[in-house]
Parts: C-alpha cells; structure tokens; sequence
C-alpha cells in the first residue's frame, strides 16, 4: 500500500517489572496500518496483544521504540483512537443514551447536537428503544453493542479493539461481527482488533498479524483480498483456518514446551 500509514510501530518492545520479575512481553517489532483497514492481532495468550494495543491508545509507554499516527508522535490517549475493551467498560450508573453521549458531550458538542448523534448510533447498532435502560439491564451482547456505539460516536480515525466480542456466546458474536462489519463498511474507520480466534480474524481482516508466544514477535502477516461477508465454510476459509491454526498452536506448544498449557491469572500460559 502507499502513502503514510495510519498508524507506525518502528522497534516497538515492552518489558515489565512487577514482584521482582521482569516480563519482555513484546521484543521490538516494526508494523504498519493503513488508512482505513481493518487489521487483526492473532496470538497466543500472553503474547502481548492487549499490550500493544494499550500502546498505540497512549495507555502505556513502550520501552523502546516508537508509535506515529499520522506521523505524529503517540504519547497519551486521544479521542482519535477509540478503546473497545473485552470487558464493556460503560459507566453503570448512565442510561444507554448517556453512556452514547458522553463522549460527544466532553467534547463539547451542545447537547442536542449530542444526543441526535448518541441516538443515531444507538439505532444503528440496533438497540433503539432501550435508550433509558441502564447497563444492568442489558445481555452481555446488548452491552456490547452500546461499548461500539459509544466508541464509533467519538468518531475516532482509530478504533481499537481488544477482544471485544470474547465473552459472548458464539451466536451473538457472529452477529456482533457481521454489525461491525456493516458500520465498518459505511464508514471506513482504521481497525485494530484483537483476538484469539482465527475464525473472527478471518471473517473480519484485511491483514492478519499472527504474533509469537512471548516475547510477541511478529511472525507472519497474512493478507486476505476476499470479498465481505465472507463464508467461513469455503475452500479458500477453510485451508487459511488450517495455515493459521497451524501457525498459532505451533506458538502455543513452544510456550507450555508440548505440554497442557493452562492460562494463568495473569494471562501467561504456565505448566
Ligand atoms: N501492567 C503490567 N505489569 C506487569 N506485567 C504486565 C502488565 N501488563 C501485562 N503484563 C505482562 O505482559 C505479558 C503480556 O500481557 P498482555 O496482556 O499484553 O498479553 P495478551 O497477548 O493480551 O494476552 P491475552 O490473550 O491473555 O489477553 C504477560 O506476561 C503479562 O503478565
Ligand atoms: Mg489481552
């Protein structure tokens, strides 16, 4: 692809110290995204995905190495990168249409203006009529929805998304998937999305980066030109669901050294 790219990782590398143990969780990887695509984060457990997504959110500083969106120096959140978490990370006490308004109202467009745009994205990810309810009145899925909407409001160029759909049951995430795709292809906004299914990676990306156990490398970037939706049930989806399956496990097996690997608490695979 030409031109600047979105978002530039140049020896981006990350280590943590926590309880006198020191975590290379990323070693220095270099990774470019283009203006409008929809790339997906594929790796094991551990490997450093939410971390290098938090990284080009201005969450957390990396160790080495530099991150540019639009060849500007990342050094804080900004509006213009959007967090979606696993976790739906909405304000309990906030109605639906409050939840949508936030964003849009702290930067400062009047309320009316406010609330026709929180309205407007709420009936686009298809919750309209639930405006006044409170997020403990909602399916996980339904929260969900309302985490995108309140993200897509603040009209991000940079929506990032770290496993936003891993703790729904399969049905709703595939329809969760095929929504965001819908919104996604209305308004091509720039994608980061993290996941551990090669089957979300395939129905959604342009560019999958498949990572390494930790440190995460990159080890491979798999382009897909196929036409959307895609069918995950046909010829090419199923030999590319073997190729990254294969490349995942091969990295999950190097960790827990062909053993069971379990998931820890902290989110590392141990034996
Ligand atoms: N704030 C922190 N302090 C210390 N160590 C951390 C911190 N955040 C992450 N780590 C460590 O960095 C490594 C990578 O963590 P990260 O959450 O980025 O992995 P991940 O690929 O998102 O994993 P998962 O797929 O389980 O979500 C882990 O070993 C983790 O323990
Ligand atoms: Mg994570």
């Amino acid at each position: 692809m030409m031109g600047e790219p979105k978002i530039r990782a140049r020896g981006v590398a990350k280590h943590y110290r926590a309880n006198n143990l020191d975590v290379r969780a990323l070693d220095p990887l270099d990774l470019e995204i283009y203006e409008g695509e929809f790339v997906c984060l594929l790796g094991p457990s551990g490997c450093g995905k939410s971390t290098l997504l938090r990284m080009v959110a201005g969450l957390v500083t990396p160790s080495a190495g530099t991150l540019h969106m639009d060849g500007r120096l990342i050094t804080r959140p900004s509006p213009e990168r959007g967090l979606v978490f696993q976790e739906y990370a909405l304000f309990p006490w906030m109605t639906v249409l409050r939840n949508v308004m936030y964003g849009p109202s702290v930067r400062g467009l009047g309320r009316a203006k406010a609330e026709q745009l929180a309205r407007d994205q709420i009936a686009r990810v298809g919750l309209e009529g639930f405006e006044n309810h409170f997020p403990s009145q909602l399916s996980g899925g339904m929260k969900q929805r309302v985490g995108i909407a309140r993200v897509w409001a603040n009209q991000p160029d940079v929506l990032l998304m770290d496993e936003p759909f891993g703790a729904l049951d399969s049905i709703t995430r595939n329809v969760l998937q095929r929504d965001l795709l819908g919104l996604w292809m209305q308004e091509r906004r720039t994608i980061l999305f993290v996941t551990h299914s090669v089957e979300e990676a395939i129905y959604l990306a342009d560019r999958i980066v498949v990572m390494s156990a930790r440190p995460g490398r990159i080890t491979a970037i798999v382009p897909i030109d196929a036409p959307r939706p895609r069918n995950l049930l046909d010829q090419d989806s199923i030999a590319l669901r073997a190729h990254l399956t294969g490349l995942v496990e091969a990295q999950v097996i190097a960790t827990s050294g062909g053993r069971i690997a379990a998931k820890s608490a902290v989110g590392g695979y141990v034996e």
